[in-house]
């Protein structure tokens, strides 16, 4: 198993570093705790003892530990990660400082190094700690940035710790990058559209934008610059994302065009609306109007004007289906010369539309298939992930 190691020192935000543990063991990661001295007087290493499962580690010579620790642990992580990071620790770091275990640590690391930091606005600000800051990114050392909003001291400014979340996300770009990945420019559209009758009222489906976000998230994870075009959703979008809100299809469609050439992969998860009004007023129409309005149009299959386009690009295309689904996944695919088509029969309870669980079939155009039994979106983003590995491979292997 892999395991990060987690520095903590001495600020008001350390009660966060919890979270951040739990986040990294529900994605299969061991952590192993390094406190400073003086963040023990806010919380007794005891309780990441309990949280880990494994002895935290606070002082550089200890009786329980096995001999020059610091040095056996190296070999064991994937990533040295300080949340929170004060600016004591980023000072030392800066300047080589070790004098306690977790600076030692450091610079005996070998893995990626992120640190969070978490401190007073003007502490943040100061040259000083700007010059450790740029100090240590020129030496390869990663950043979180902290969030803005209200401090401990009770000012508000830059300086509070950034989000367990986000924390993580990055933490896992670091551990699960990989080649073929790296450099590449995802383009993923989530969410539904909106196609607008007047002012009020439109037509539009579920769709929450779970499974499109889960899509962009992996991907950034794994190294790709990501370009996350969004219907309306209630989903905040991953850190590092592009994001680029859209509300009707022909937005979509022009978000997208503008994107396409760049793009080395572009996942259509989006559910498009499938019509339009012919006409949308300006004005809120009048009930009694309202059934005189109503014409409607196709909307412009998206998908099916990148296929017709595509040059180096790999195209996914996912089909929502209540029956027949190999049948009507395979003529899309075909229709729209996507590389890989993903078929979420949505005819089931608890998954498809708005759940956060999918059971979906994978269906490539020389004629093979494979089912993914039912399990969480972010799981399945993952074995999506993994096919498409095997065909950036496949392509590079040709070129
Ligand atoms: O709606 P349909 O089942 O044809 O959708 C299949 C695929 O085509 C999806 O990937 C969807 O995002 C895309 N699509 C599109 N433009 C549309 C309708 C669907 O790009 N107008």
């Amino acid at each position: 198993m892999r395991k990060v190691a987690l520095g903590v020192s001495s600020s008001i935000s350390i009660y966060k570093a919890c979270e951040v543990i739990r986040l990294f063991q529900s994605e299969g990661l061991g952590v192993r705790v390094i406190m400073t001295e003086k963040a023990t007087r806010f919380i007794q290493p005891y309780l990441f003892t309990s949280l880990t499962g494994e002895r935290t580690i606070v002082e550089l010579f200890d009786d329980q530990q096995r001999p020059i620790e610091h040095i056996s642990l190296v070999d064991e992580i994937s990533l040295l990660l300080i949340a929170p990071a004060t600016a004591n620790i980023i000072g030392k770091l800066a300047s080589g400082v070790a004098d306690d275990f977790l600076s030692t640590f450091y610079l005996a690391a070998k893995c990626p190094v992120l640190v969070a930091p978490a401190m007073n606005e003007a502490m943040f600000l100061h040259p000083q700690t700007q010059e450790n800051i740029r100090k240590l990114k020129a030496l390869g050392v990663e950043f979180v940035e902290p969030d803005t909003g209200y401090l401990a001291c009770g000012k508000k400014g830059p300086g509070r710790l950034a989000s367990p979340e986000t924390i993580v996300h990055h933490g896992l770009r670091l551990i699960k990058s990989r080649e073929p990945f790296r450099d590449k420019v995802f383009l993923v559209t989530a969410g539904p559209t909106r196609e607008f009758l007047d002012p009020v009222r439109f037509v539009s489906n579920p769709s929450s934008g779970k499974m499109g976000y889960e899509l962009a998230r992996e991907a950034w994870q794994l190294g790709a610059e990501v370009i996350l075009v969004s219907g309306p959703t209630g989903l905040e979008a991953p850190a590092g994302v592009y994001l680029e809100k859209v509300n009707t299809a022909e937005e979509m469609r022009e978000a997208v065009r503008k994107h396409y050439s760049r793009a080395d992969v572009v996942l259509m998860a989006a559910a498009v609306a499938d019509f339009r009004f012919k006409k949308t007023l300006s004005d809120k129409a009048r009930k009694t109007e309202i059934g005189q309005t109503l014409e409607i149009e196709p909307t412009p299959d998206i998908l099916e004007e990148l296929g017709r386009q595509k040059q180096r690009q790999l195209l996914v295309g996912f089909a929502a289906e209540t029956g027949r689904l190999g049948e009507r996944a395979a003529e899309k695919m075909k229709k729209k010369k996507v590389d890989l088509m993903v078929g979420n029969d949505v005819s089931g309870p608890g998954v498809g539309f708005a759940s956060d669980e999918n059971e979906v079939t994978l269906f490539w155009p020389d004629g093979r298939s494979r089912k993914i039994p039912r399990m969480s979106k972010r799981k399945i983003s993952q074995e999506i992930m993994a096919e498409i590995e095997v065909l950036l491979n496949e392509r590079k292997g040709k070129s």
